[in-house]
């Protein structure tokens, strides 16, 4: 049976429907014995800028469920939802949709860094364990890191740290950094110019736009005026598409080599046409790696839901391949949580992004891939660095 791309919207309104009617229960749910079915929370944006990431992420997730049914390491699973809209204001009240009101085993969430750092609040005080399907914010395996929070994806430190090596070995030692003004563009442009000054480079101006805002025609203006050797950036989803053909409409592409982390090209390359040509990334996964389980999994996602799999499918469906492993470690029992924190910390995924282990601060040591934009595919040009792990800056554990 083929699962529709936009998961079965009325099948998550109505799951949010049963989480409301636990909210509305008399006794507050929290503390409360918990069925015998697992209870997974998915806290992502179905709506906004990174609505089709959200909808990659839990398509990814289901696909790794056993055979028919919602069932992980033979555990029956009930799921529940919440639209995030990748707003940070009400990302606390979300938070505790799941963890207080549906009091969920495990939130699955989510993808912008502002919502997770108020998602990471929460989890913090109520204990609920959280796997963090996308979102880069630092702090999550940094300075907040703790023993019920794991990343299955990146840190922001991570996908625009080879970058700056990269550019400079092409010959370009001045660039401009443009980006989305909130944590995970903020992070990304850290992070960039440590790896670029230290090959020897320089970011000479970094311009921002408020989140979501497409409007970058002044901007393009001034990058025009600067004509620096080269451009690296940080936008995703919707936001991705509109910069790369404006850079192109701005008649900016030939002349000044556009560069940024892979979620600029992730997804969205069919929208982007002819203006995403040549454009170089660095990112952890890539369509065309040549792996055994990369095959598999991108043949499976396509029959399921008649789609390519992207980076977002690729980190839901490593979010639920972890979650099963410490499953299957524990025979099932997801309260048993000592075991389930050492288990996943002791991960090893197979991964279609290549194998993975997990740090000490609970995020992916997993390699880098150059890619670049060929007849409308990111094609890997090299791995740009291996094995690359975060700093985990002001992380404890
Ligand atoms: C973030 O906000 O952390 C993020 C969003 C989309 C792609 C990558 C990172």
């Amino acid at each position: 049976m083929k699962i529709s791309q936009l998961n079965r919207p009325s099948r998550r309104d109505f799951l949010v429907g049963i989480g409301s009617l636990a909210g509305a229960s008399l006794l507050p749910l929290a503390g409360c014995a918990k069925s015998d079915r697992l209870r997974v929370g998915f806290m992502l944006p179905y709506t906004g800028t990174y609505a089709q990431l959200g909808v990659a992420i839990e398509n990814g997730f289901r696909l790794a469920l056993d055979g028919t049914g919602d069932k992980l390491a033979g555990r029956e699973i009930d799921f529940y939802t919440v639209d995030d809209e990748s707003n940070p204001a009400k990302a606390t009240e979300n938070a505790n949709k799941l963890m207080t009101r549906d009091n969920v085993d495990v939130v699955v969430g989510t993808v912008h860094s502002g919502v997770a750092m108020g998602m990471i609040k929460v989890a913090r005080e109520t204990g609920t364990l959280v796997l963090i399907p996308n979102a880069g914010a630092n702090a999550a395996t940094g300075a907040l890191c703790a023993p019920n929070i794991f990343r299955t994806s990146f840190s922001n430190w991570q996908p625009t740290h080879p970058l700056g090596k990269v550019m400079v070995d092409n010959g370009h030692k001045k660039a401009v950094f443009i980006t989305w003004k909130y944590g995970a563009g903020e992070e990304a442009l850290a992070s960039f110019a440590e790896g670029y000054s230290a090959a020897g480079g320089t970011v000479v101006r970094e311009l921002f736009v408020p989140f979501p805002n497409v409007e970058f025609q002044a901007l393009l203006t001034e990058i025009a005026s600067i004509k620096p050797d080269a451009v690296a950036c940080f936008f995703a989803g919707g936001g991705a598409v509109k910069f790369v053909k404006d850079y192109a409409a701005a008649g900016l592409k030939d002349g000044i080599p556009l560069y940024g982390s892979g979620f600029l090209t992730e997804g969205v390359l069919a929208a982007q046409g002819d203006a995403a040509e040549g454009i170089q990334t660095t990112l952890h996964y890539a369509n065309s790696l040549d792996n055994a389980q990369n095959r598999a999994f991108r043949s499976v996602y396509r029959q399921a839901y008649e789609s390519e799999a992207d980076v977002y499918a690729m980190q839901g469906y490593d979010t639920a391949l972890l979650l099963k492993q410490a499953l299957e470690k524990t025979g099932g029992d997801i309260a048993d949580r000592g075991a389930v924190i050492a288990a996943m910390e002791g991960a090893v995924i197979d991964s279609p992004r290549g194998r993975w282990t997990m740090s000490k601060a609970h995020n992916p040591v997993q390699d880098f891939y150059l890619r670049r934009v060929e007849n409308g595919d990111n094609k890997v040009v090299g791995v740009a660095w291996k094995a690359l792990e975060d700093p985990a800056r002001g992380c404890t554990m």
